[in-house]
């Protein structure tokens, strides 16, 4: 059975770099990492506060990722901008400037017309257009009535719960059937580690999988080691 592909999701590395607002991490060098270890793409999120990514990193990821992911809101001056760069696929998310991450799906109970106007502007710019929303086949069905080819499946519930109960991983498995049922491309993220991605992986329908603090946080410790070595170095040698 073919694998899902894995985009790897780089925001937390131009967080680190935000926190002193230098030039260090380098999202693009790490863009280059991840695709180096096999990563079929790359995903950022562009945040209307521009909390981690700014603009400059996502045009200059568009010149060097080889597939690019741009998540982003409805905001106008940032669909504008994707609709400029065209990354090969857009992700709209909700967006509150208060959570610390995204922390739901879209909303898509009520006509929002704002939504479909966003849809068809990017897909007019030649982007494919993915969804994210809650794994719920009302969501789905909304989903498909706005045309996008493409849902991502939000598995926060299941990275909350998986250690405790299956409910969440059979709601999952149920909206990735009922997605692919009706001809949409089925993706997922959110929450996903090294502990609980596995069910998800072999979740026949899901085709994507977009994974990031996890793993920026596993790279924080396995380069940790080197990284003081070459600080040790310098230091133990400057004298001699
Ligand atoms: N998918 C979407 C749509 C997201 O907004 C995020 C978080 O930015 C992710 C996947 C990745 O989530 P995590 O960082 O928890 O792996």
């Amino acid at each position: 059975m073919t694998p899902p592909r894995l985009y790897i999701n780089i925001d937390h590395v131009a967080t680190v770099r935000q926190a002193r607002r230098t030039d260090e991490p380098d999202p693009v060098e790490a863009a280059v990492l991840c695709e180096a270890a096999g990563a079929d793409g790359i995903t950022v999120h562009l945040r209307e506060d521009r909390r981690h990514i700014q603009d400059h990193d996502v045009e200059r990821l568009a010149g060097r990722a080889r597939v690019l992911n741009l998540e982003l809101a409805t905001s106008e001056d940032i669909v504008a901008f994707a609709c400029r760069l065209r990354p090969y696929q857009a992700t709209l998310v909700p967006e509150r400037r208060e959570e610390v991450t995204t922390e739901g799906g879209l909303e898509l109970a009520r006509p929002n017309p704002r939504l479909r106007e966003t849809i068809r502007r990017l897909e007019e710019a030649g982007v494919r257009v993915s969804l994210f929303i809650d794994p719920d086949p009302a969501a789905l069905d909304a989903a498909k009535d706005l045309g996008v080819p493409v849902v991502e499946l939000h598995t926060g519930r299941y990275a909350r719960s998986w250690r405790t109960g299956v409910a969440a991983l059979d709601e999952l498995r149920h909206a990735a059937r009922h997605g692919a049922d009706m001809g949409l491309f089925v993706h997922a993220g959110h929450g996903l580690t090294y502990l609980n991605v596995v069910p998800v992986a072999r979740v026949a329908e899901i085709e994507e999988l977009n994974i990031g603090h996890s793993v920026v946080s596993r790279a924080v410790m396995t380069g940790m080691r080197p990284a003081v070595e070459a600080m040790r170095h310098l230091v133990k040698d400057a004298r001699s």
